[in-house]
This record gives structure tokens, sequence and C-alpha cells, in this order.
């Protein structure tokens, strides 16, 4: 979804503004929705920052703080890094405003994006009745979803399956090791990749990030992982791209735009993220509100021979499903029904109340980036 393909959202023309939130805000006085013990918590589409500038981040507000041990974290690097600096909750639970609040204002990401990218994780992994969300694994801090319509408990994002999906560059595979966390042994080969393809930068010759490199990456963990890890899946049931290589050259990517006045995903700056999960010293976000980038696509162009897909109980690959008509029309309207098809639970077509008007924003939100002429009902399985 990162899904990986959520990464891939098309942002769609500029939607709702400032009024709405005021309006939405007011609303939160009103009667509260309580189901099955819990307080239903209404979600406001934030506005657009309004300082879209390039600016020293951290400022002194948000100092880096090592995780505590009852603090979440996960297979995020940049959910780890806003929650190290305070930018979104440092327990690791946060909510749908707070981390769009948190990635506009340290990363300056365009705003529509990052809520697509909020809108699948937490309609997949939270609890948008709440309207929480942990960037890490099960906390006693979210509630299952009312009625435990998908299972006992509300996983977070580090949960295989859904979102969280195998051959991923800096975390194991769950079936061979730790898919949470930092894997130093899984890095040092994405250096040595790097060391090989990569341009010449500050930091030396071959330190920084570009196409060819992110290419062999992405060949070389679906290669390994396919001998490595007999249940290889690499992302959620996916459309027509080889959403692997989106899932991890998009962030690079944006790294790369985001990453400072220099525009350069140096081998510095991307281990500052990836393995200390904070920001490099003298770091400024990016000069205007940072979009997705054409390096996927030109990625999966590069590895016909990877598509989506997974390997069978005899260990024999199976190519997933193609979207059918007329879904069919773009990358990120398959990917659309994708996700409402396979990953956001079926039984949250039929929430009410509170509820129901926050799966309606989340889903709206997709089906807004989704380029797709009609919007489809969550129909995904439950308790996985
Ligand atoms: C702020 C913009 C974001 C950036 C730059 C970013 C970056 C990344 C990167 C680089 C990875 C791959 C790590 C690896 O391969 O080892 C990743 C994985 C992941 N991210 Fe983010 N991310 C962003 C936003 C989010 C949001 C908002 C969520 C959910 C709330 C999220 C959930 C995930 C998950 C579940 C994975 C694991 C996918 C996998 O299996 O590899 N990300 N992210
Ligand atoms: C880290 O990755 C290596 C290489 O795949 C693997 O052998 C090891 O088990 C992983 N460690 C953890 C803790 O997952
Ligand atoms: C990562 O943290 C270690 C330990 O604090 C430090 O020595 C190293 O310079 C840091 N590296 C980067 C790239 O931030
Ligand atoms: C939602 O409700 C409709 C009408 O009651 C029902 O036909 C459908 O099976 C329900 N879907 C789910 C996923 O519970
Ligand atoms: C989707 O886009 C339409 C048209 O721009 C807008 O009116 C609507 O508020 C948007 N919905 C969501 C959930 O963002």
């Amino acid at each position: 979804m990162r899904s990986v393909s959520l990464l891939l959202l098309v942002v769609s023309p500029p939607f709702v503004a400032v009024n709405a939130w005021k309006n939405a805000r007011n609303a939160l006085s009103t009667p509260s929705d309580i189901q099955d013990g819990q307080t239903g918590v209404l979600m406001v589409l934030p506005p657009r920052q309004t300082d879209t500038g390039t600016k020293r981040i951290p400022d002194v507000d948000h100092p880096f703080i090592a995780p505590g041990p009852n603090d979440q974290r996960g297979p995020c690097p940049a959910m780890n890094t806003l929650a190290n600096h305070g930018y979104i909750s440092r327990n690791g639970i946060t909510t749908f405003e707070e981390i769009i609040l948190g990635s506009q204002e340290a990363f300056n990401l365009n705003r529509d994006m990052i809520s697509g990218m909020v809108a699948g994780n937490m309609l997949t992994r939270g609890n948008p009745f709440v309207n929480k969300i942990s960037i890490g694994g099960v906390s006693p801090i979210v509630p299952p979803l009312p009625g435990q319509i998908d299972g006992p408990e509300t996983q977070g994002i580090a949960k295989h399956g859904r979102v969280e999906g195998d051959a991923s560059m800096t975390r194991s595979d769950v079936h061979i090791g730790d898919n949470r966390n930092f894997n130093q042994t899984l890095w040092n080969t994405d250096l040595e990749i790097l060391a090989q393809f990569g341009d010449d930068g500050p930091d030396g010759p071959a330190t920084v990030f570009n196409l060819q490199t992110l290419t062999e990456l992405v060949r070389q963990n679906l290669e390994s992982d396919q001998l490595l890890d007999p249940e290889v899946y690499p992302t959620l049931k996916s459309g027509p791209l080889a959403l692997k290589s989106l899932k991890f050259a998009v962030p690079i990517r944006r790294l790369n735009i985001v990453f400072g006045t220099t525009q350069q995903a140096t081998k510095h700056i991307i281990t500052s993220f990836f393995m200390n999960q904070t920001f490099p010293e003298n770091w400024f976000r990016a000069a205007s509100p940072v979009l997705g980038s054409p390096i996927p696509a030109q990625i999966a162009a590069a590895l016909p021979e990877w598509v989506p897909g997974h390997n069978d109980e005899n260990g024999v690959f199976v190519a997933d499903p193609q979207a059918p008509a007329p879904f069919n029309i773009s990358p990120g309207c398959a990917n659309y029904w994708d996700v409402l098809t396979n990953a956001i639970p079926g039984p949250l077509a039929n929430v009410t109340g509170v509820f129901k008007q926050n799966v309606d924003l989340l889903t709206g939100i997709l089906f807004n980036g989704s380029g797709c002429a009609e919007p489809i009902a969550p129909a995904g399985p439950t308790n996985t």
C-alpha cells in the first residue's frame, strides 16, 4: 500500500478546503457516538498548509528522543522518524489528522498524497471509529473494531499481509525473521548494491541512489526472497504493475525529492532515515510540496519478468489476477480495485454513525485519488 501501492496514488484535483475543516470541527461538539463501549471520533481532513517553503527540520520543539519500551515503532522509516521527533505521537499511536499534519510540516508532503497513504493504512490496520492507528504492532490503546468485525485485535501497520509485504529493503520477510525492525544485514547488502550502481556524490564515489541502483535493489530483493522464503508474497494482491518496485522506489524517490536542497538521496541521508530513524543534521525540507514520481513505473518497466504474485503451497509462482474492466484503465485505478477488493475488510461497508462517516471519508479519499470512474465498496477478508 505502501501499500506499497498506495504510495502510487495519483493525486486528484484540489479538493475540499478550510470551510469544511471548520464545519467538521464544529461537528465534534455534537453528541457522541458510542459503539461497543467505544466513543467515535470524527475525522476531519486537515487543510493544506499555507507555509509551503523550505525550512530547517527538525525545529527546536521536535528533538530526537529514542523510543521507550512501551512506544510502538514499525516497518516504516518515515513514520518512525516522525514519532522519534514528536511530529506524531511519540508513543507510536497516532491519528489520521496527526500523520497528515506531521508529514506536511516535516516532509512538506502534498496533503492529498499523504491523505491517501494514511487512508489506506487506517482502513486496513487502524481503528477508524476511534481514529487511532499504531505505527507498530497491537497496542492496548487501540481497541478492536466495534463488534470485532475484523477480529479480536486491531493489528497496526507492522502486521503482515494487507500492506506490510515481503522483499523489503531493510526488514526481513515475516517467514524469515523480524519484519518490523531495521535489519543491518539487509542494509549492508543494499549498500553493496549502491556501491556498484550509485552515482558519485558528496559522500564519495557511488554513494547516491539512482534509478539503476533502485532497480537492482528490487531485482535482488525479489530474487533472494524467492530463494529464501518459500512463502514469499511481495505485497497484497495487486494490479498490473510490479508493485514491489512501487513499494520502495517511491519512498526513496520521495526522500530524494524531499531531502533537502541537494535533492539527492545520498548514502548519508538515507542511512540517517533508514537506520537511525532521525533527520540528518542540517536538513531542510523540500522547497515545495512533494508529490509522486515516475520512478516506480520506470523500475517496473525495467523488470518485466517480475509481475505481482506469490508462491503457492508447492513453491510455484502464481501471478495475481488482473483488475477486471472497468478498473483496468490505469495502474492507479487497478490498485484502487485491488485495495478495496482484497485489503479493506468487507464489513466496513456496513458500519453506521461516526464509524460510517469516517469510513466514507477515507474511502472517498482513495476513490478521489484512483482515477476510476466508479467507486467500490470494501470487500476484503477479515481477521487476516
Ligand atoms: C511520509 C511519507 C512516507 C514515506 C517517505 C515512507 C517511506 C517508507 C519506506 C522507505 C518504506 C520501505 C522500508 C523498507 O523497504 O525497508 C516504507 C514502508 C512502509 N510504510 Fe511508509 N512511508 C511514508 C508514509 C507511510 C504512512 C503514512 C504509513 C501508514 C500510516 C506507512 C506505512 C508503511 C508500511 C506498512 C510499510 C511496510 C511495507 C513493507 O512491507 O515494506 N508509510 N515506508
Ligand atoms: C536479517 O536478515 C538476514 C538476511 O536475510 C537474516 O538471515 C536474519 O535472520 C535477519 N534477522 C532478523 C532478526 O530478522
Ligand atoms: C547513526 O547513529 C550512530 C550512533 O549514534 C552515529 O554514529 C552515526 O553517525 C549515525 N549515522 C547517520 C548516517 O546518521
Ligand atoms: C452488508 O449488508 C448487506 C445488506 O444487509 C449484506 O447483503 C452484505 O452481505 C453485508 N456485507 C458485509 C461484508 O457484511
Ligand atoms: C473528492 O473530490 C470531490 C471533487 O473534487 C470533492 O468534492 C470531495 O470532497 C472529495 N472527497 C474526499 C473524501 O476528499
